[in-house]
């Protein structure tokens, strides 16, 4: 990817990657990604915001070339995960007078993975300021988006906020802005339940900081800039706030096809009532889909038959992954089926410890559900969509 211009000596200097399909080794990528890089050069200080994957950084260091930069100053760190630091001991290499500019937590983070020399660090701590001449930056400390040493740079003249990984969207597209902007929300909202979602109670206080700043534009290390921010800022208040949704996630996994009938009916019987239902069979699951799902539910409901004498392991695997994500989900139940017995419902229900939720009597069928058993599910039905009508919601 070439450098992209922004403004007047302010450019994109980052790499798209459209080819990478999973991040951690976890996370699907179905729009691939990018790594977000941003070139300022100040009337007498030149500063590069962040680096890229150690794995692209021969982009980077061929785009600050192509830019003419002789000299680099600093490269600000706003985060020490290495899809955007790895590339930092290279460019310390190839500019052997910059200094990593940031807090002093990350530097110790980037100290642990990169073994940076500490000579090379300019510490900077909430509110302070670097100047590059004509322009001024201030450094915001904004812990947990989503490691502990995370920041936020504020370009004050020109009114732009570097926020890392906050706000952004794993997005390989050509749009240098959001043009796209119910794609980009959709993949921001992506973004926001697989990385950022277990820290959502820290957002609204960085919401009002920002909203202070009245930024024009906010570029973040993942996918397109924002110039028109009002709309991702507006989503992200949602998503983080305590407000659910009249909806109910059904996820299940079926071996004989028993547990899937039962959540088939299941399924029926709250549409029935007026809720509405997100189902996820957890066999070959997207868990990037399923966690969007969790990000404005009320209830989920997981559906599992007894394998051994406890969950089906695609079952337990989904509802650790849901206590790690830790949604706002307010209710929560087990249905499932066994042949002969065994601690499926405690088991479950004993992986989603972090989850602040009212659990449901659970509805366990031996063998193949018969009539009184498809009534105990219209009754959870019942329950569910009373729940959720208490609530304001239905
Ligand atoms: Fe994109 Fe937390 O790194």
């Amino acid at each position: 990817m070439n450098p992209r211009r922004i403004r007047d000596n302010i450019w994109a200097v980052g790499t798209i990657d459209w080819d990478r399909r999973l991040f951690d080794d976890l996370i699907p990528l179905p729009e691939g990604t990018s790594y977000n890089s941003y070139l300022l050069k100040g009337s007498e200080k030149t500063a590069l915001i962040d680096g890229v994957d150690p794995a692209v950084e021969q982009v980077l260091l061929d785009n600050l070339r192509s830019l003419g930069v002789e000299k680099l100053d600093y490269i600000i760190s706003n985060h020490a995960e290495q899809d955007h630091s790895g590339a930092i001991p290279a460019v310390l290499e190839a500019w052997p007078e910059s200094m990593v500019v940031t807090n002093p937590r990350c530097a110790g983070m980037l100290t642990d993975h990169l073994h940076l020399p500490e000579e090379r660090f300019i510490l900077k701590d909430d509110g302070e300021t670097l100047s590059l001449g004509d322009w001024t930056l201030q450094f915001f400390l904004a812990p947990f988006v989503h490691w502990p040493e995370t920041q936020f740079t504020w370009l004050t003249e020109e009114k732009i906020l570097f926020t890392g990984d906050f706000l952004g969207s794993h997005q390989a597209t050509s749009d240098l802005f959001v043009r796209d902007e119910a794609g980009t929300l959709f993949g921001a909202k992506r973004y926001y339940a697989e990385i950022m979602m277990p820290y959502r109670k820290k957002f609204p206080k960085y919401l009002d900081r920002i909203d202070g700043l009245a930024p024009e534009i906010i570029a973040t290390t993942h996918g397109p800039i924002y110039d028109r921010p009002a709309s991702i800022l507006e989503a992200y208040r949602e998503w983080s706030s305590d407000e659910v949704k009249n909806e109910a996630v059904v996820a299940y996994v079926s071996m004989h096809d028993t547990t899937a009938k039962m959540a088939g009916h299941l399924i029926n019987a709250l549409i029935d009532r007026g809720v509405r239902v997100k189902v996820h069979n957890l066999t070959g699951v997207d868990v990037g889909e399923l966690a969007i799902d969790l990000v404005d539910a009320a209830t989920v409901v997981w559906a599992s038959p007894i394998v051994g004498v406890g969950p089906h392991p695609n079952a337990a695997y989904a509802a650790f992954l849901a206590n790690v994500l830790k949604p706002k989900v307010k209710y929560t139940a087990v249905i499932g089926s066994y042949g002969w017995g065994g601690k499926m419902v405690e088991q479950l229900l004993g992986l989603l410890k972090n989850l602040k939720v009212e659990v449901l009597d659970p509805v366990m069928v031996k063998g193949f559900p018969r009539e009184e058993d498809f009534a105990s599910l219209d009754g959870l039905a019942d329950t569910i969509a009373g729940k959720h009508r208490a609530e304001g919601l239905l």
